[in-house]
């Protein structure tokens, strides 16, 4: 019994079970381990009954199992019992050994792990885990991270547990310390912005062209068809005609008002704290916010005034343009998260394969779709691309898409359905392609008020104090910040 575990897994709950058996289907053989032994027991006599899984009654007896380098991953709650783990098993290890955490953890906790680890000459692997209990089971999206020289010894499983899509694993090594954390992070949020802009689309349909559930479905299941085709869009399809036991839409009797578990705001704080203006994300959590004060606006609807609903066009031509809102929005909420990676890899020294991370999302994970293979297209073509807009095949997509665009934002705006991400994505990508903005009038207000100086256009790089009111001498002028 020595010796022979290809891996070692902490952590019995469901997604732990499914990765230890979809593990097991792979042909490798994995040691089982619960703080809760009997709980080790009943997984063995149970759902891993006759497979070449093992257990073990404690963290000495799964450390003896194992194979060397010892690969032990741990699927526990994130936060201090990772850590609590983590403290357990460094005194059972020896260097060269390797310790993977793929719970939701966060990235500034992988890249603190990683270096306390690294300081104990063992590899620490921080990965992401998408796809729930059913990716776990027959293939997650993995996105791992952390210390280089742990990769080779984690690939085979990593890549053989993995989804794959046209063929390929969704995984590939993310990058150094906390990146995979960082990667799985920002899925998340695109996860967030994916689902408001479909919803935005289903308030269009249903308060806007007075469309009923089954008929909204029925355009669903027509995008999904198209470069929409996504398991976000395919699940909609379902939920729009899904029926009650008593025979009528489910969906119209659940609250609107939206929980979230934190990984959205997450990437928003991480967005600020790097200035990159990842609109899009940002105003799908603030939409979760806003429909959770669900009392207030019941209140408020009875006391605020909007104007009549009065859609008059033609209904296919506007499905078309809204078909073409959305693809426009979710293309620009890609390149933010693209633009939000790139500027983290930039701060932390990672070297970030951007193309890799397409291919990770493209299966089995919640934002899969076949859009992301033209993503993984266009970083294949220019590994260096600056940003997704300017890449061929997405700057023709926008063109193409954008008069239906501004046409469903200017319905909507006079019909008073509110659109955040819709609309953001327009107001970016109007902001990206302007060669001027007004902030030469907030340089101008902030140099009147504070002294903080401005650039001219003919030599950036030189700073200039204007006294713009010829009065207030040195201390208004120069000492003031804002
Ligand atoms: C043990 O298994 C239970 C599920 O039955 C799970 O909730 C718990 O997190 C596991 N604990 C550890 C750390 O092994
Ligand atoms: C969505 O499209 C995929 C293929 O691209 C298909 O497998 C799936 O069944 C479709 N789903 C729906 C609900 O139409
Ligand atoms: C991308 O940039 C790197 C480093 O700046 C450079 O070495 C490489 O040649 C560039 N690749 C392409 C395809 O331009
Ligand atoms: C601005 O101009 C006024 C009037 O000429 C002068 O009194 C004041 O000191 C100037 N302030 C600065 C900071 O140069
Ligand atoms: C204002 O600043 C100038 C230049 O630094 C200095 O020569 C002058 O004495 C200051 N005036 C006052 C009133 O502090």
């Amino acid at each position: 019994l020595c010796c022979r575990a290809d891996i070692a897994l902490i952590g019995l709950a469901v997604m732990g079970q499914n990765i230890i058996l979809n593990m097991n289907d792979h042909g490798f053989v994995v040691c089982a381990y619960n703080r809760t032994v009997e709980k080790v027991d009943r997984f063995l006599a149970n759902e891993a009954k006759g497979t070449k899984i093992i257990g073990a009654k404690s963290l000495e007896d799964m450390v003896a199992k194992l194979k060397k380098p010892r690969r032990v991953m741990m699927l526990v709650k994130a936060g201090s019992a990772v850590d609590a783990f983590i403290d357990k098993l460094v005194p059972l290890l020896e260097a060269g050994d390797i310790i993977i955490d793929g719970g939701n953890s966060e990235y500034t906790d992988s890249i603190r792990r990683c270096k306390s680890l690294d300081e104990k000459g063992l590899l620490f692997v921080g990965s992401g885990v998408s796809g729930g209990e059913d990716g776990a089971r027959y293939g997650p999206s993995l996105m791992p991270g952390g210390a280089p020289a742990a990769w080779p010894h984690i690939k085979k499983i990593f890549q053989g547990i993995a989804a794959k899509a046209d063929g390929e694993p969704c995984c590939d090594w993310v990058g150094e310390d906390g990146a995979g954390h960082y990667v799985k992070m920002v899925h998340n949020g695109i996860e967030y912005g994916d689902m408001q802009l479909i919803c935005e689309t289903y308030h269009i349909m249903r308060d806007m062209l007075k469309m009923d559930n089954d008929e909204i479905s029925g355009v669903f299941a027509e995008w999904n068809k198209t470069e929409l085709d996504s398991f976000l869009i395919e699940i909609t399809t379902d939920i729009t005609k899904f029926k009650d036991t008593d025979g009528n839409h489910l969906l119209d009797k659940i609250r609107d008002a939206a929980g979230q578990k934190g990984t959205g705001k997450w990437t928003a704080i991480s967005a600020l704290q790097f200035g990159m203006p990842l609109t899009l994300i940002g105003e799908s959590v603030f939409a979760r916010c806003l429909s959770a004060l669900k009392d207030e606006r019941v209140v408020a609807s009875k006391q605020l005034s909007g104007p009549e609903v009065t859609f008059t066009g033609d209904k296919a031509t506007f499905l078309q343009d809204l078909k073409q809102a959305l693809y426009a929005s979710k293309i620009i909420s890609y390149a933010q998260g693209f633009m939000l990676m790139r500027e983290a890899a930039k701060e932390f020294k990672w070297k970030l394969n951007y193309g890799g991370i397409a291919l990770m999302w493209r299966g089995g994970c919640i934002i899969r779709s076949a859009f992301l293979g033209k993503i993984k297209d266009a970083f294949d073509k220019n590994a260096n691309l600056t940003n997704l807009l300017m890449d061929d095949f997405f700057k023709a997509a926008i063109t193409n898409a954008q008069p239906g665009w501004r046409r469903v934002l200017s319905a909507a705006v006079m019909n008073g359905i509110p659109t955040p991400c819709l609309s953001t994505a327009l107001s970016f990508y109007d902001g990206y392609r302007l060669e001027k903005l007004p902030a030469n009038l907030i340089q101008a207000q902030r140099d009147y008020f504070g002294a903080h100086t401005y650039e001219l256009l003919s030599e950036p790089g030189k700073f200039h104090h204007t006294n713009w009111t010829g009065h207030g001498g040195n201390i208004s002028s120069s000492s003031y910040n804002a």
